[in-house]
């Protein structure tokens, strides 16, 4: 297929595009470019894009494709504090009208990227599933269910839309995130030698990698339509249904020398949810995740050390949230989060 996947300079794109690839598909990327210059390591080389931002997308930038990823946004709840109105404007309308043009062109399906946010304070009892009550607590999650809603009354007999509710990322990517959960203790840990949890260590935070999101992926583009149409699915593996100190303790496991330190606090981040991520594996038969949290760890640890991440690009460059504060303050990102 010729896939559009936008967001393919981010964090998962920047994995997944090579994963598409390697499943035979013809992949074109777009995205404003906004983390262009966050890369720790060897970036294998990104596949060719348009450099545009989603805000202004237009029928050339879909004709001739036959499925849509759509991964760009601004891409957490700290960022969408940022700027919520933003956030609506990017995350939700322009996510809307990008599948409007889709639908217009022919594509056939269109894979979004939606996120286990979308369930917010759902609790530790049980597991939640896809008929779960959506109870965003943040912008960006919030924006995740319009989008969710609105896309999916555009499906019809030629226009398959499938909702990837994916759990919190973890594992290297050259365009590296060191502000979800596991990236960012492990990171604290090889630079400091502690473990830091900064609250009570309670909350469940479902947690899958990168690598297996791509691979989700692209098992929902082979997928028979039947399978995926206009659908909701949990991505991730009840096996990385973790605590926050359970995450916290294989990362001591993981960085020689390290120790556990947990603050207690009541946590700024009310989330807490763990998932039933079943309805996938049946929808799509073979696919399971691979990765675990603690080979997960392991894993960036070692990448940390041989790329000699330093305490600045691990607090500014590798963090979303800062990295474009000090694109607004240099003036190579206005304040509507456009390139200049
Ligand atoms: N990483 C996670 O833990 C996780 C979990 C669940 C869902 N998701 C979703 O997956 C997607 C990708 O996440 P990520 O971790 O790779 O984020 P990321 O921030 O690394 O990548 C997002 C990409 O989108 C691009 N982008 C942002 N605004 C844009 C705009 N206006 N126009 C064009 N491009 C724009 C950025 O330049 C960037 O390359 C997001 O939709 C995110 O909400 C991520």
């Amino acid at each position: 297929m010729r896939v559009l996947l936008t967001g393919h300079k981010g964090y998962l794109g920047t994995v997944m595009a090579p994963v598409l690839a390697a499943e035979g598909h013809e992949v074109i990327g777009l995205d404003s470019g906004l983390f262009d210059d966050c890369v720790l390591g060897l970036l294998p080389g990104d596949p060719p894009g348009h450099r545009v931002d989603l805000r202004d997308v237009g029928p050339e930038h879909v004709s001739g494709i036959d499925a849509v990823i759509h991964l760009a946004a601004l891409s957490n709840d700290p960022l969408g504090a940022l700027a919520p109105q933003l956030t609506y404007d990017i995350n939700h309308h322009a996510a809307v009208r990008l599948a409007e043009l889709a639908r217009a062109a022919g594509v056939s399906r269109f894979l979004y990227a939606s996120t286990c946010s979308v369930y917010g304070a759902s609790g530790g009892a049980g597991l939640v599933d896809e008929d779960a009550p959506l109870r965003p607590v943040t912008p960006y999650a919030e924006s995740k269910v319009k989008v969710e809603g609105d896309v999916g009354a555009m499906a019809d007999d030629d226009f398959t839309p499938v909702f990837m509710r994916n759990a919190t990322a973890f594992g290297y990517s050259p365009r590296l995130r060191a502000d979800i959960v596991l990236n960012n203790l492990v990171g604290h840990a090889v630079l400091s030698g502690e473990v830091l949890v900064l609250s009570d260590g309670t909350p469940w935070r479902p947690l899958v990698h990168a690598v297996d999101i791509a691979r989700a992926f692209a098992a929902a583009l082979a997928a028979p339509r039947e399978a995926v149409h206009n659908r909701a699915f949990n991505i991730g593996t009840e096996r990385n249904n973790v605590t926050v100190a359970e995450i916290a303790e294989q990362v001591v496991e993981a960085v020689p020398g390290a120790r556990l330190r947990i603050t207690g606090e009541a946590g700024a981040d009310p989330r807490s949810y763990r998932v039933d991520f079943s309805r996938f594996r049946e929808a799509v038969p073979g696919f399971d995740c691979q990765w675990s949290v603690k080979d997960g760890a392991v894993e960036l640890v070692e990448a940390y050390q041989r790329f000699a991440l330093t305490s600045e690009d691990f607090a500014r460059r590798f963090t979303r949230l800062a990295w474009l504060r000090d694109r607004m303050d240099d003036g190579t990102v206005d304040d509507t989060l456009r390139g200049q």
